[in-house]
């Protein structure tokens, strides 16, 4: 009987072990892990758009870092007030697996109204393939971007139309040029937003969906916009999307609630690509050591059986 019972342990803790491999939240890269683990001490702004004193060198964080330390413990801090839109993801779960089509769309919203302001450096053309497009696609995609390359034979930098193999270009030249045009806030990168922030999917459709007049008494000031999701309620991010503010290819209404929720979908793939690679894996862990774990106690049953 005590074979059985440590056998049934056993199995049960090796199924654990697979469910949380298929289900952990992985960092994507290791830039990501420095997001999420080195910014504590990095004294970031306040996160409410006053960086007007930031001066010199822009710090050489990863994207998303910024505020991460600060929106973190803040989001933790307002966790039991403001509770985040739950919604229901297609790419959660163990079985969970990102929609093609919703990603596609969610491109397209990063593309023409996020890109605006935000870069994603860590997007490269060519990766666009993974969410669907075609070779003709993506390479229609990327000729719409010039990039910068050289040195040529006379040793000066040029630019030239992009090529699927690079990434988009930065909207700005560099941070302060991007804090100059925002009222000096710094539009972060969003490559890894998804999870530089706590809960980060819920987080990111809160916030676009989450705008509204300030409660009374409440002061906004110019150039500050009161978001019930944001820490603090006033960013510096004016509301990016308005109804029917893109076409979508598949005929899909262009809600603001749609838009929130697709390109939600896209920074959350952008995040973490191959997270669908990470969750098979875990479930071919988690099969093989359960084959494994009977194999082995219909062994030890055989093995023990003579000792009687
Ligand atoms: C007009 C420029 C502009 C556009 C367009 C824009 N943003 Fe922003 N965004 C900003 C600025 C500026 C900030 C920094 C706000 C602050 O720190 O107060 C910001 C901050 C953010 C943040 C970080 C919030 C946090 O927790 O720190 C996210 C996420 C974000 N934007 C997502 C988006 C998405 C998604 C889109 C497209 C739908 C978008 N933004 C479009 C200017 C813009």
């Amino acid at each position: 009987m005590t074979f059985v019972k440590l056998s049934a342990a056993l199995v049960a803790g090796l199924l654990w072990t697979g469910m949380a491999v298929a289900q952990e939240n992985v960092p994507a890269n290791d830039q990501e892990k420095k997001t999420l683990e080195g910014t504590a001490d990095k004294g970031g702004e306040a996160g409410s758009g006053q960086q007007t004193e930031m001066t010199g060198a822009a710090p050489a964080s990863p994207p998303g870092a910024e505020h991460t330390a600060d929106v973190n413990q803040e989001l933790e801090i307002r966790h039991d007030t403001v509770e985040l839109k739950e919604e229901d993801w297609p790419h959660a779960g163990v079985f969970g697996t990102y929609d093609r089509a919703a990603l596609q769309r969610g491109f397209k919203v990063y593309e023409e109204v996020c890109h605006g302001c935000h870069a994603a450096k860590y997007l490269t053309f060519r990766s666009l393939a993974d969410i669907g497009f075609n070779e003709d696609e993506v390479k229609a995609i990327a000729a719409k971007y010039e990039v910068q390359d050289g040195p040529d034979d006379a040793g000066d930098m040029f630019q030239r139309p992009a090529r699927a193999s690079d990434r988009m270009p930065a909207p700005f030249p560099n941070d302060n040029a991007a804090r100059a045009a925002n009222g000096g806030a710094l539009p972060p990168d969003l490559s890894l937003m998804a999870k530089a922030r706590q809960d980060g999917d819920n987080y990111l459709y809160s916030l676009l969906t989450g705008y509204a007049d300030p409660p009374p008494g409440e002061e906004v000031a110019e150039g500050q916009y009161y978001n019930t999701y944001f820490p603090g309620h006033k960013i510096g991010m004016p509301p990016p999307l308005s109804p029917d503010q893109v076409t979508y290819d598949d005929g899909t209404t262009a809600s603001v609630d749609q838009m929130s929720r697709d390109v939600t979908q896209f920074l959350s793939w952008l995040a973490e690509p191959k997270m669908e690679e990470r969750k098979q894996t875990g479930i071919k862990v988690m099969l093989f050591l359960l084959i494994l774990s009977v194999l082995l106690y219909f062994y030890m049953r055989k093995v023990w059986s003579d000792v009687h």
